[in-house]
Formats: C-alpha cells, structure tokens, sequence
C-alpha cells in the first residue's frame, strides 16, 4: 500500500519532443517561436537561413517537456538544408499569414514536402499539427477568413489558432494546447488519442463548402451544367441543402455556403422556363 502511495506522488517522467515550424518565408514562423519563448517581437526582417534549432522547457498540465525546435526557413532556396529535419517529429506548426493568400494556399505544397522527405514508411497521421493564421493584427489586408483557415484545418484534424506574434494574441493558447496534444500522443503510445480527430462535421461537408466558395457562377456552386432544367437545379440544390443545412451541418462556413447556394437556386430558377 504505502510503496503504492509513493508510486503516485512520484512526478511523471520528463518528456522530450521534437517540433517543427512549417510554411512561407515571411510568414512569421520564428517571431511566433520568439514570442512564446523570449516574450519579444522583432519588427525587422531577419530571414532564417536553413535552419534554427532551440530547446525549452516546458511545463504543461503535470507534466515537464523538453522542446526541441527546428524553426524552419520557408524560402525555397533552404529546400536542400531543411528536408533532413522532417523525420521523428511529434509536432508542426504550420504557419500562413492571413494578409497573404499564396501562404494560405500554400499549405498543401508544405505538407507534400514534408510526406516526400518521410517517404513510403513515414506516417504523418501520428503527428500533431497546430495551423496558426498569424499577423491578425494587420486587420485592413486580411485576404483570408477565419472559416476558410479553420475549415482547412479541421478538416484534416489539425488544430487552428488565430495568432499575432506582434502583439502575443493567441499565442500562449495555441502553445498550450499544441504541447498538451502532444502530451496525449505520447502517452497513447505515439498515436494521435481518437478524439483529438473528431471534428463533428464530414470531409463531404468540408469539400462542398470549399468548393462552394471557389465556384465561378451559380451553375458551378450547385454542380450542374450551364443550361441544366429546373428539376435537375433542384436536385442539386436538395442535396446541397441537406448536406449543408445549418440545423446539421457545424462545419466552419457552412451557414454562408448554405445561403449562397439559396441564393445561386434562386437566381438560376428566374431564368429558366
Ligand atoms: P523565414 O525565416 O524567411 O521563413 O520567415 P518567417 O516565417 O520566420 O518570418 P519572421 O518570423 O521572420 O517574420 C517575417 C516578418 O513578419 C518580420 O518582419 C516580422 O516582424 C513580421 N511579423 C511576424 N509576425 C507578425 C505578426 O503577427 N504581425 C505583424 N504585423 N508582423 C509580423
Ligand atoms: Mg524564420
């Protein structure tokens, strides 16, 4: 009993992790870093050359980890020095910049570079990804919305912050939740734990709702041709309206999807006799 009740008390055995920094140059991955670790922010430009790797302890719940960042630089030139630092990762943060919509774009290319460099055997279903949509405090050049950021992410089971390394806002959240996600994973024997993945909405809703707001004109919204009859613009708008009818649907922007595509309906269902 008593060699029981001083197991317990025992402080859980330090972790040590390995976290990466993802996206664009420019974007503000190692002001976010430098934010949370030194309480600072750096206005100037200072491109990170290659590669910057730091270690910090941290404590998070009960638990203290020791961090090992690799702030990786985003400009294509470093391709070469940064591929090697992909492997035994339990953690990214995947940066854009809400003012630039190419960063934003860019996400899927940074997550292809990093399933290239694992290879075959790599599996990024075990990793833990934090996507922060970073400088909201440049509000006037926002190109890209908190749903559109949000249904990315969590469409992939990735976690989503809004940050501003420049004035701190979501930042220590964001850390505290991406470390406390890595935490599960490792105690879940390296899996990512079910319920970090559950995001309450389908890859259908998610799909639909993008492709919603790429489309060109009414037509393409609800997925039919140009010159469709009424029965075939109501069968596709049923469908629509079913998968995304806000009663059901908790996918970030489905409520603007749903009433666009209203909205397409209406205007397709004037002009044909
Ligand atoms: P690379 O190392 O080249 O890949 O870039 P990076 O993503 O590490 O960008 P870095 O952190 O160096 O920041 C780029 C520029 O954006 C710098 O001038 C920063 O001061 C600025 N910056 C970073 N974060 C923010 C932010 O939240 N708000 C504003 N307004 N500026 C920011
Ligand atoms: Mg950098």
């Amino acid at each position: 009993m008593e060699a029981n009740a001083a197991k317990r008390k025992e402080p859980r055995k330090s972790l040590r992790i390995k976290v990466i920094s993802m996206g664009n140059a420019e974007v503000g991955k190692s002001c976010i870093i430098k934010r949370y670790c030194e309480k600072r922010f750096v206005p100037k430009y200072l491109a990170t050359i290659g590669i910057d790797y730091g270690v910090t302890k941290v404590q998070i719940r009960d638990r203290e980890i020791k961090v090992n960042i690799f702030d990786m630089a985003g400009h294509p030139f470093f391709y070469e020095v940064r591929n090697e630092f992909y492997k035994d990762t339990q953690g990214v943060i995947l940066v854009y910049d809400v003012g630039q919509k190419d960063s934003f774009d860019a996400l899927d290319g940074w997550l292809a570079e990093m399933k290239q460099e694992l290879g075959p055997h790599g599996n990024m279903e075990n990793v833990v990804f934090v996507v922060c949509a970073n400088k909201i405090d440049c509000t006037k050049h926002r190109s890209v919305d908190e749903s559109e950021g949000r249904l990315w992410a969590e469409s992939r089971g990735f976690l989503y912050f809004e940050t501003s390394a420049q004035t701190g806002e979501g930042i220590n959240e964001m850390f505290q939740t991406f470390y406390s996600a890595i935490i599960d994973l490792c105690d879940n024997g390296g899996k990512r734990p079910p319920s970090s993945v559950a995001v309450g909405f389908t890859k259908e809703q998610a799909d639909a709702i993008r492709r919603i707001r790429n489309s060109k004109d009414s037509w393409d919204m609800l997925g039919v041709k140009p010159g469709a009859t009424r029965d075939e613009v109501n069968k596709a708008y049923r469908k629509l309206a079913v998968l995304l009818h806000p009663d059901k649907c908790v996918a970030p922007g489905s409520e603007d999807a749903f009433k666009a595509v209203v909205n397409a309906r209406t205007a397709l269902l004037k002009n044909i006799k």
